[in-house]
Parts: C-alpha cells; structure tokens; sequence
C-alpha cells in the first residue's frame, strides 16, 4: 500500500527493522504512562508481536508515523524522522467500525500538533480509502493531552467506562471517543454524500 501523506506527516508501512525503535518508545515509563502496557518488553516478545501483527488483514497493520525534518544545512533534503505508530486495532466488516490507538514514542515532537494530524489523516484514510462508517477510541481520563488532542481531530465524547483503569493505586475512568463518517463529511466537505 501506499504511504499515507499529510500536511508535515508521512505513515509509512511499518518494518521489521523498525523493532528496536518500538522496544525502545515503549520501555520509556512518560510514553507507557497512557497505555495499556505495565510490563517490559523485550525485543524477543516485540518480534513475536511484530508477526502476530503482520498476520492480521492489512487494515490493521501498524503504521510509522515520519515528520517531515528539514536539516539545518542548506544543501540537505528534507528527510522523515519516525516519531511514533498508529493503527486501527479491530476492524468490524460488517458495522464498518474501528478502533483507532496512536504512540509518539519520541517525547520532543509532543505538543507540537503530531498526535492531531495523525489523526486526521488515520480519519481520512479510514473513512475515505477503508470506507468505515465509525472510527472509536478509548482514552484514560488523566491523559489530557491526549483528549485535547483527539478534540482537535474531531473526535465527540460518547460515554465513559468508570473507574475502567488501574494505575498507581488508583482506579480512573476511560472515556470513548467516536468520529462518524458523516460528521467526517461535513466537515470536509466530502462530494457526492
Ligand atoms: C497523546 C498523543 C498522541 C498526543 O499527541 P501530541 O502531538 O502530543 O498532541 P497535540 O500537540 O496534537 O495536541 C495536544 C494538546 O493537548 C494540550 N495539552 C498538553 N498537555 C495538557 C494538559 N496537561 N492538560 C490539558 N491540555 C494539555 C496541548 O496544549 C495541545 O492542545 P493545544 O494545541 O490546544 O494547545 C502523544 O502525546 C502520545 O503519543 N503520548 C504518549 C502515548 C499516549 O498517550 N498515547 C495515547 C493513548 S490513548
């Protein structure tokens, strides 16, 4: 498949070669803080997750997410610098919906508009390549940036699981988020819809 391309944004397929750069994002505790990932992982269980993961329809598959780098020197290229993942988790042919998860495992490039413009471009190709009719996540209520950023990808608060997450001897709520394809389309003035 073709990457996807966004305004400062590349989502790339992603490889085997990338393992070490995973392993590395997600042994950094302020990455995992809002994940649903409490124990090490090693590059041999990453491996195992990597062909698990390759094994699933293509839908499904993880995408890198590369910002466009433009080096100090004048005479050097632009060049992509990976800074995270995203992908749909579960895809229901039939109800055309999807769960959507995303990790910026490079903490410089946080609160600079990434984690939103992943979004919306996951958005598009969900609801413009994939033809989903309903694109969901679920966001732990302490991770602020991660609610406004999912705000700014027009994602609506649709319900709250309570008290559905465990973390540092407190038990916190998990909001679900949702975008719908039409709510897509007006905004984006999808034609012919
Ligand atoms: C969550 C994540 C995807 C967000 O991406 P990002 O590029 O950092 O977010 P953006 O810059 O697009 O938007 C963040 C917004 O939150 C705001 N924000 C940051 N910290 C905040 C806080 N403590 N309280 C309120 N708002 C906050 C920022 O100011 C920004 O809003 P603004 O543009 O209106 O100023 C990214 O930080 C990440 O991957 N974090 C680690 C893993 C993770 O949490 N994944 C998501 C699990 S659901």
């Amino acid at each position: 498949m073709p990457s996807i391309y966004s305004e400062r944004l590349r989502l790339r397929a992603a490889e085997r070669a990338d393992i070490p750069m995973f392993v590395r994002w997600i042994s950094d505790p302020e990455v995992t803080e809002h994940l649903l990932l409490r124990l090490p992982m090693s590059l041999a269980e990453e491996e195992i997750w990597f062909e698990n993961m390759i094994s699933r329809p293509a839908p499904e598959h993880v995408y890198v997410v590369e910002a466009k780098f433009t080096p100090e020197s004048l005479d050097t290229q632009a060049q992509w610098l990976p800074i995270g993942n995203t992908a749909f988790i579960s895809i229901l042919e039939i109800d055309r919906c999807a769960e959507i998860g995303i990790m910026l495992g490079e903490k410089s490039w946080w609160n600079r508009g990434y984690g939103t413009e992943t979004m919306r471009a996951m958005l598009r190709h969900g609801f413009e390549t994939l033809n989903l009719h309903r694109i969901w996540l679920q966001v732990y209520a302490n991770n602020k940036r991660g609610i406004r950023a999912y705000e700014k990808a027009s994602f609506q608060h649709e319900g709250v699981y309570r008290e559905g997450h465990y973390q540092a001897g407190k038990y916190h709520d998990v909001f679900l988020m949702s975008v719908l394809r039409q709510e897509w389309d007006s905004q984006n003035k999808v034609k012919g819809n």
